[in-house]
């Protein structure tokens, strides 16, 4: 059986007479008897609440025997139709054996025959022939579960091959020459280093050909996505973006692009030689970043963008256009009127979704991906569409892991042609367990898996959600502050037709309907300004906390936490965030997200609120920050440096500065491509921060956060006092007074005391 190893055979038996004196308790027995000495390993729950716990911990089941009578029958037999339903609403395949009694049969309805692959009469079968057909059941169950790719490479490793391919670690027995190689080898193991292979083992196929197990997984996930092709990428979104770009956009041509786009978007603008007219995107109080609101994506918008850049004024049309959605900050536009927008003004629309792959899967996010309903659910005439989807930022798969979706319309490049472009940004050695990785998240995906594993991870988020807002509304009755999340503060109840607080709404509203989400023009609580009806959902699964600082008009608060030394204060105690701006930290809770987990985060707010209240020392708080710089810190208590750091903010009035650069786009003079050939041909000379006024830029400077470029590739850096030079000023002077917060600007780096950029030679701006 493939993979036995690695996925021991396991079944559950649920009958509460297992323990019992009589003719059903002894047949139980004996089945578990028959099916343990085929190797299985048998699970017995004399409960119907013993047996859902296994059922929705224990995964790796591969069949379940289920007494018709647990839990007494009851003359409805309740309690197994619940655990059938359960089971079923996870997972339509598991093989579910019902064992009854001939008299029961009249009481099998249609409903739980369908929900059960096949009836026991235990009496009247023998032990050795049920166990036999259970075990045949978990046979073709193992058969089927492992997506195409995972099972042949799994099957491959079983074969215990001598290599005299590459990898040079040949199966990791290289590693076992040296301490360091064998520490490596513990660490990881030898299954990994087993799988480990090259394209020279033929059965496995070929990422570049997509022939062979590969392609099968690729066509796989094209069904579980809802595209018709997909293409597996090994080198992150940041690859996949590069080849939709360098596939769709010939040197001249024009890009309408998002400007909140990631670095690999300039990348392939500065590879494909086009030339980017960018959409601005909206921010709100807190800087968080939402998506382009649809009056800047309407044909005269766009006509008048394109007429007005000095680049672009000459092109007739764009070529292509992308979109980044969801944000980081988890704000998801209304995909079906984007692609429509855009889809009016090019031919290829290209939603970056690296944190959105799991949009699919859930109703909440019902027609705001690209793949949404089926492949044949675009319009006929439609643009072509591209996903890009990083399966490893939320989904489960190994990091690189990402996929292109594709749906021809207008313009489709055919796979033969699309498929260059893949070769360019492959590598001819991908690693195939980041493969295999990217097909079981398909797979986790897959049926009801998908609605089951995201409702999980959204009704984790809710509960997180909820349970901050009881503690800020408990403690505000008290006069005290606490943080908040950022999110809607009342929800429309269906059921009374009234607004209850969200705090006290029902999950189930939650956790399925998505007018809670959705950023209603006009409400106070997600501050962003010129939004239309339905334009706009907040994922709930990307959860902002927000520290005290920032009222809703923009104005500083007395009371402020600047963001960055709560993640401090976390950090020093294990928990990771995934993003920190000015006065919010992101949190993700992706599907691997537990009540534990988030209970820990819970209690570490609260237990920084003890120690901000009695401005406890920093010594004790921060003990490697006040060693690291003990001229700076040495004496202050937490909330005398929280004190410290907005009084900086309001004085440098970064947070007006940040919203005054990113509302205004810099003027172009270069395009991407040619400001990169300057850099490449060495045109190029290192500018200190303070002397950038008028210059080019030959590299794009993204300071993090927010992590937008606030200057891209041969834009013109603007006047001394303008907003973007005024706003790096800004940062600057935070990094000089608070060492071991400095910010990340990309594109500069420290020499002499001073942040050097890249600046084009001889072009003024
Ligand atoms: C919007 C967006 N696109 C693409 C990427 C790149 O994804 P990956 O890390 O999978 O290369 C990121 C990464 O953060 C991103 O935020």
């Amino acid at each position: 059986v493939r993979g036995e190893r690695t996925f021991p055979l396991t079944a559950l038996i649920a009958d509460d007479a297992l323990g019992a004196v009589t003719a059903s308790g002894r047949s139980a027995r004996a089945l578990a008897g028959e099916l343990r000495a085929r190797g299985v390993s048998v699970v017995e729950a004399s409960s119907a609440a013993d047996a859902e716990s296994v059922i929705l911990s224990e995964p790796g089941l591969q069949a379940v025997l289920l007494d018709w009578s647990l839990a007494g029958g009851d003359g409805t037999h309740a309690a197994v139709r619940g655990l059938l339903a359960r089971i079923r609403s996870r997972n339509a395949r598991l093989p579910v054996f019902l064992m009854a009694e001939r008299d029961d049969a009249p009481m099998l309805s249609v409903e739980v025959m369908s929900q059960a692959d096949e009836l026991v009469w235990t009496l009247e079968d023998t032990a050795d022939f049920v166990a036999g057909r259970v075990l045949a059941a978990m046979r073709r169950y193992r058969e089927r579960v492992l997506p195409p790719f995972t099972a042949a490479l799994l099957e491959f490793a079983r074969t215990y091959e001598y290599s005299w391919h590459t990898p040079g670690h040949t199966g990791g027995t290289a590693f076992l020459k040296s301490p360091a190689g064998r520490a490596f080898f513990e660490h990881f193991g030898e299954r990994l280093l087993r799988s480990d292979l090259s394209v020279s083992v033929d059965g496995l196929g070929s990422l570049l050909d997509h022939a062979g197990p590969i392609g099968e997984s690729e066509r796989y996930a094209a069904r579980v996505f809802g595209a018709q092709r997909s293409y597996s990428v090994t080198g992150g979104t940041s690859a996949a973006n590069r080849i939709v770009l360098t596939a769709c956009l010939a040197p001249g041509e024009v890009a309408l692009c998002d400007r909140n786009c990631h670095t690999s978007v300039q990348q392939g603008l500065a590879l494909s030689g086009a030339v980017p007219v960018w959409l601005r995107p909206t921010r709100n109080h807190l800087g968080l970043i939402g998506p382009v609101p649809p009056q800047r994506l309407g044909a005269e918008a766009l006509r008048e963008a394109r007429a007005a850049h000095p680049l672009a004024a000459g092109a007739e049309r764009a070529s292509h256009a992308v979109l980044t959605n969801s944000t980081y900050d988890g704000l998801c536009c209304d995909a079906v009127r984007a692609a429509a927008l855009l889809g009016a003004a090019c031919d290829r629309v290209h939603f970056d979704e690296a944190w959105f792959a799991h949009a699919r899967f859930h109703p909440l996010y019902r027609g705001r991906h690209a793949m949404h309903g089926e492949p044949g659910a675009s319009p006929p005439g439609g643009p072509t569409l591209f996903a890009t989807t990083s399966t490893h930022k939320l989904l489960a798969a190994l990091s690189q892991a990402s996929f292109i979706h594709v749906r021809d319309g207008r313009r489709a490049i055919e796979h033969q042609r699309f498929n260059e472009a893949f070769r360019m940004h492959a590598t001819t050695s991908p690693q195939y367990a980041v493969i295999a990785s990217n097909e079981v998240a398909a797979a986790m995906m897959e049926g009801p898996g998908g609605a089951v594993l995201t409702g999980e991870a959204i009704a984790e988020a809710v509960a997180f959600r909820k349970a901050v807002a009881r503690l800020r509304a408990e403690l505000a009755a008290r006069g005290e502050w606490f943080f908040d999340t950022w999110g809607p503060e009342e929800v429309a109840d269906p059921a009374t037709g009234g607004r209850v607080p969200f705090a006290q709404a029902p999950e189930a509203l939650l956790v399925s309907d998505p007018a809670c989400w959705t950023l209603r023009p006009g409400d106070a609580w997600h501050g962003f300004a010129g939004l239309e009806g339905d334009w706009c959902l907040l994922d709930p699964i990307k959860v902002s906390v927000v520290c005290p600082g920032v009222g809703r008009d923009g104005g500083h608060e007395p009371l402020g936490i600047p963001a960055m030394l709560l993640t401090a204060w976390l950090e020093a105690r294990a928990i990771v965030p995934e993003k920190t701006a000015d006065y919010t930290v992101l949190f993700l809770f992706s599907i691997g997200v537990t009540k534990g987990k988030w209970g820990t985060l819970v209690n570490a707010l609260l237990d920084f609120k003890e120690a901000f209240d009695r401005d406890a020392p920093l010594a004790d708080e921060l003990p490697a920050l006040v060693a690291a710089h003990p001229g700076a810190y040495e004496g202050l208590g937490l909330r005398g440096l929280a004190e410290r750091m907005h009084a900086q903010v309001s004085e440098s009035r970064r947070l007006a500065l940040q919203e005054a650069a990113f509302a205004e786009l810099p003027r172009p003079v270069l395009s991407p491509r040619e400001a990169h050939s300057r850099l490449v041909r060495g045109e190029v000379e290192a500018v200190p921060a303070g002397r950038l006024a008028g210059r080019v830029l030959a590299v794009g400077l993204v300071p993090y956060p927010p992590g937008i470029p606030l200057l891209a590739p041969g834009e013109s850096a603007g006047s001394a006092d303008g907003a973007h030079l005024a706003y790096l000023a800004a940062l600057r002077d935070w990094d000089r007074r608070f060492p071991g917060f400095s910010h990340e600007v990309h594109g500069q780096w420290e020499e002499g005391g001073d942040a050097m950029t890249y600046c084009v030679t001889g072009v003024a701006g």
